[in-house]
Formats: structure tokens, sequence, C-alpha cells
């Protein structure tokens, strides 16, 4: 196959969700289709849904929460689409549902090309999907609705489809209808191919689909009785009054969210939802860097790292890069230019991710992510190509929200402990931030959960012990000019950081940030200083 071929049948997503909307499950359930997996966390025991996929560190198994973002690629050929022929190539990039990772979770939306947003039937829209929601829209991600749990009673469809568009943002086309929920539900009429799937509660078997071509076929009464099937027609009847048709390019420009209704944790509506997505979902899409728009169908190799892993595996202590590929082809043991450094680099061990396992490959193609073992060489928005400057745009930091003096809590341990604090903010677990009145060291977060990690994962994989000690602090801001070379405002900025002296920091470009402790404080600030822009992420 040729690499553009290569890339067009690439298909890189994120799932998101509020936690426990279902967000595992489903992306297991994915893999289960890709025979990328084989046991459902229901056929053998739950546990597996916890280790199987995408934990690989200790804590998040001690927590049960997603505190890694990770990759899992399989492929899958449709099995009812006109593109039978097709296999698709997926990746999946996990992200964690917990909102103290949000900022992972930002990074791992900028590699993705598209989103499925899984959201709980009973609770509807949840604040970490709106959150999330934010980042797509900034960005015009196309995004795909699963409402999840329909086996139990939840929302009514139409009011959830009402709360999706006002909450999110978006316009919806429902593509599948749910027949009934809960004790009742019956089943999905799936609209985009005219089937009925008729839900049987079975963790681990696919009921076949029933194809109709006409929603009035008395088949269907037969099947879910002639109540329900009434009343799925009057549903579909008022859909296609209420709704525009679906529009694809609509869904592409992220304006239009198609809605899929199911059951993760039943196996149910999940294969809908798949075939659909490969069918319609974006290839790779251009990317944006400083230079210029990058097409991923270009010949020559682009990529930036959008996560550092540290110590993936704790017996050998080793790094990871992830990279997004941009464009064209990447190869193994060929030389390309880490631009930061201005320096050539080969990969001997380039790791694509297959489900849970890693392998070694010797290509890879613009969607797909690489893992690149890095000792040290990499942080997050590095530029790899083949030769040319490029600088992807898009991996800003974002304003911490809690803040900490970090200590050393054992001397003998200097060392490693100032190699763990460096490691882990180049993996952007937290950001770090120099106290320029008293040179203390400052870490900042967006919630308490990160300090747990930090010094859990200093204490195990660094052997180093940290301790807080409490910040009252509101936000950090970087400030610049309003203009870049105005002579006023370079003025009004070093007065500004003679007067706010022991409130002033560097980041880890060295770039000034104010750590203002109230908000108002802050206003003040920007009301007396009229020529500096305060900014509250370090894109600007
Ligand atoms: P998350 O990644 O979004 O946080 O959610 P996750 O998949 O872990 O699912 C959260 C809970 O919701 C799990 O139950 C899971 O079994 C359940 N769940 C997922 N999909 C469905 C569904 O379609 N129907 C129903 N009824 N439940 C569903 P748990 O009790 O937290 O875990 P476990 O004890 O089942 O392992």
């Amino acid at each position: 196959m040729d690499y553009q071929s290569e890339i067009l049948r690439r298909r890189t997503f994120a799932i998101i969700s509020h936690p426990d909307a279902g967000k595992t499950t489903l992306t297991e359930k994915l893999l289960l289709y890709g025979g990328a997996i084989h046991v459902a966390g229901a056929v053998k025991s739950n546990k597996i849904r916890k280790t199987a996929t995408s934990d690989w560190m200790e804590i998040e198994k001690q927590r049960g929460i997603s505190v890694a973002t990770s990759v899992m690629g399989f492929d899958y050929t449709p099995t009812y689409h006109n593109d039978k022929h097709q296999t698709y190539h997926i990746n999946i990039l996990d992200t964690p549902g917990h909102q103290d990772f949000a900022e992972d979770t930002f990074r791992t939306l900028t590699a993705v090309d598209s989103v499925i947003i899984v959201i709980d039937s009973a609770k509807g829209v949840e604040t970490q999907t709106r959150r999330l929601m934010q980042v797509c829209r900034m960005r015009k991600t196309p995004v795909m609705v699963f409402i999840n749990k329909m086996d139990r009673e939840g929302k009514d469809p139409f009011d959830l489809l009402d709360e999706v568009e006002k909450e999110l943002g978006i316009h919806v086309r429902p593509l599948s209808w749910p027949i009934n929920m809960g004790q009742r539900f019956k089943g999905v009429y799936n609209i985009f191919q005219s089937t009925l799937d008729l839900y049987t509660p079975d963790k681990t078997h696919v009921s076949e689909s029933l194809k109709f071509e006409d929603v009035n076929d008395p088949e269907i009464t037969r099947l879910v009785g002639e109540q329900d099937a009434t009343k799925l027609r009057e549903d579909l009847e008022m859909i296609e009054g209420v709704y525009n048709p679906f529009s694809k390019d609509d869904y592409l420009a992220g304006d239009l969210a198609p809605v899929f209704f199911g059951s993760a944790l039943n196996t149910f509506g999940v294969k809908e939802l798949l075939e659909c997505f490969v069918h319609i979902a974006p290839s790779p899409r251009p990317i944006e860097a400083v230079e210029r728009s990058v097409n991923p169908m270009e010949e020559h190799f682009t990529g930036f790292c959008f996560k550092i892993h540290a110590n993936m595996d704790p017996n050998h202590r080793s790094c990871i890069a992830f990279f997004k590929i941009c464009s064209g082809r990447f190869e193994r043991n060929v030389y390309y230019k880490h631009v930061r450094e201005d320096k050539q680099m080969r990969f001997s061990a380039p790791t694509c991710f297959m489900a849970q396992k890693k392998e070694t490959v010797d290509e890879a193609f613009a969607g797909d992510i690489v893992g690149l073992p890095d000792t040290g060489n990499f942080k997050i928005g590095d530029t790899l190509t083949a030769g040319e400057n490029l600088h992807f745009k898009g991996l800003p930091s974002f304003s911490p929200e809690m803040f900490k003096y970090i200590e050393n809590a054992d001397p003998m341990k200097q060392k490693q402990l100032d190699k763990g604090v460096h490691q882990l903010m180049d993996e952007g677990v937290a950001q770090l931030f120099i106290n320029q009145m008293n040179g203390r060291k400052i870490i900042g977060t967006v919630g308490q959960l990160q300090f747990e990690v930090i010094q859990y994962r200093l204490e195990h994989e660094y052997q180093a012990k940290c301790r807080w000690e409490p910040l009252q602090m509101y936000k950090a801001c970087w400030i610049a000019p309003d203009a870049p070379d105005s002579k006023e405002a370079l003025d009004e900025i070093e007065t500004f950081k003679k007067r706010k002296a022991q409130y002033m920091a560097t980041d880890k470009d060295g770039r000034d940030v104010f750590m203002a402790d109230s908000g108002y404080v802050l206003n003040m600030a920007q009301n007396d200083y009229k020529h500096i822009h305060f900014h509250f992420t370090s894109e600007f």
C-alpha cells in the first residue's frame, strides 16, 4: 500500500467523558470488535477492565482512575458498509477522566482528529464533559456522542439531545434511536442504516442486526410490540421534523454531532457507533505550525511531541516521548531533525501501540502515534522533521489553579529530587515556577491529586522524598507587553516587576509570571497597568 492510502485509512481519536460515564468500558468494547483483545472485562472478571487496557502506572491501579494517557491501535474492517473491503487503522488515545488531569487530556486533544463523547443517560452532560468540549470547540474537532447506559432508567432521549445541544454548544443529529430504556429497553433503531438491533441483556454476546427498508414494516411491530413500535415511528417522525438531515460536512466542520444510543457494558449499540465512525470520521487533518499549515499527505515526515511518559516500565528507567505524526511517513533508523536542539537524531526502537502491547515498528504514518525511547532529549511541544524548521502550535501550558512550595524531605537525595522534579515537569504533570525573591520552587497544578501523584512518583521512581508547604495563591499568569517593542509597555513591565517582586516568578522557559494571591489583586493589576497583558495560557 502506498503511504497516502495508509494515511487515508487512519482514524485517530479520543474518547472523552466525565468519570464513570463508561469511557473505559466503551474503549474496551471497541478493542473487542477490532479483535485487539479477546476478553471483555465482563467475561472473566471486572478486574480486567481496570488492568488490561491502559493503566501502566501503579498509582492508577491503586486509585482506579486513569492517570496516564495511553494509545491503543487496531485494525477494523466494517461488516455492513459499502466500503467492506476497506480496513481502517484506528488509534484510540485514552484520556484520564479525572479533572485533576485535565491538562494531560487537553494536550491529548491536540493529537487527535476527532472525538467521541460518552454521556451517562441518567446524568446527562456533566462538568468535565463541558470543559473538554470547550477545547474541542476551540479546535473545531469533529465530535460524535454516545449516550450510554440505556439499560438503566435515564432521562428522556429528546431531553438529552436538548441538553447536549444547549450545554455543549453544538447541533445534534440522532443517528440511532432507543426503544424504551431501563428494564423495558428493547433495542436501538439505527437511523443511519435502517436496521433494528434487538437488545438481549448479555455482556458477552452481540445480537445480529435486522435490516428493514421502512420503519413501518409490520415485522418491527411483531418484534417490539404495538406500543413501542408506534412510539418509535412517532419519535422518528419527530426527529425528521425537528432535526436537519445529517450532513457530513457539518460534522467535519465541528458544527454538528451525530448521536448514538446504547449500553457499552452490554456491548450494545457499540458496533453501530464504530461502523458509522470509521465511515464518516476524518482521516488525519492538516495541522497548523507557526510557519505554515502542514498537510498530512505531504511526503516528508513531520511530528510533534504531545506527551512524555517517564519510567513506563519500572524495571528499565526509560522515558517514552509520544509523537503525533503530522505528515508523511516515519521510518526507523532514519535521521530526523530535532528542531529545538537543531540536531539530527535517529531511532532504532520506535514503538507503536497495539491494544495494550507496544511493539517496535519499522514505519508509521501521519495520524499514528509513535513512542520514541528517550533519555531526556525531548520536551512537550518539540518538533521532529525531515529537515525543515517547523514549530507546531497549540500545546500551551494552562494557568494552574493550585500551588505549593516543594521542599526536599531527605537531604541525602537532593540530586534525585531535582532530577525527578525536572522530568515530571517535562512530562507536563505540573508546572514549576521559581520565585524571584527567594528562589523557592513552586509547583502549580490543576488539582490536589497531582501533588499526591508527584510525591508518589518521586518516591517510587526516583527514590526521593518531598514535602509540601502551603502557599496561598489565586492564579499564575504570564505577563507580556501589549505591543512587542513599545517602550512604554516595557517600562511599565519593569516597574511592575519591581513593585511586585515578591510575587514574581519565572516558568521553565524563563518567562515572567505574576503570581497573584487574589482575584482582587489581579483585577487591580490589570486596571493599573494598561500596557501589560496578563495571559492565562503560555501560548499567546
Ligand atoms: P469511565 O472510564 O468513564 O470512568 O467509566 P467506566 O467505563 O469505568 O464505567 C463506570 C461504571 O459504569 C462501571 O461500573 C461500569 O461497569 C458501568 N457501566 C459502563 N457502561 C455501562 C452500561 O452500559 N450500563 C450500565 N448499567 N453500567 C455501565 P463500576 O461499578 O464503577 O465498576 P465495576 O464494578 O462494574 O467494575
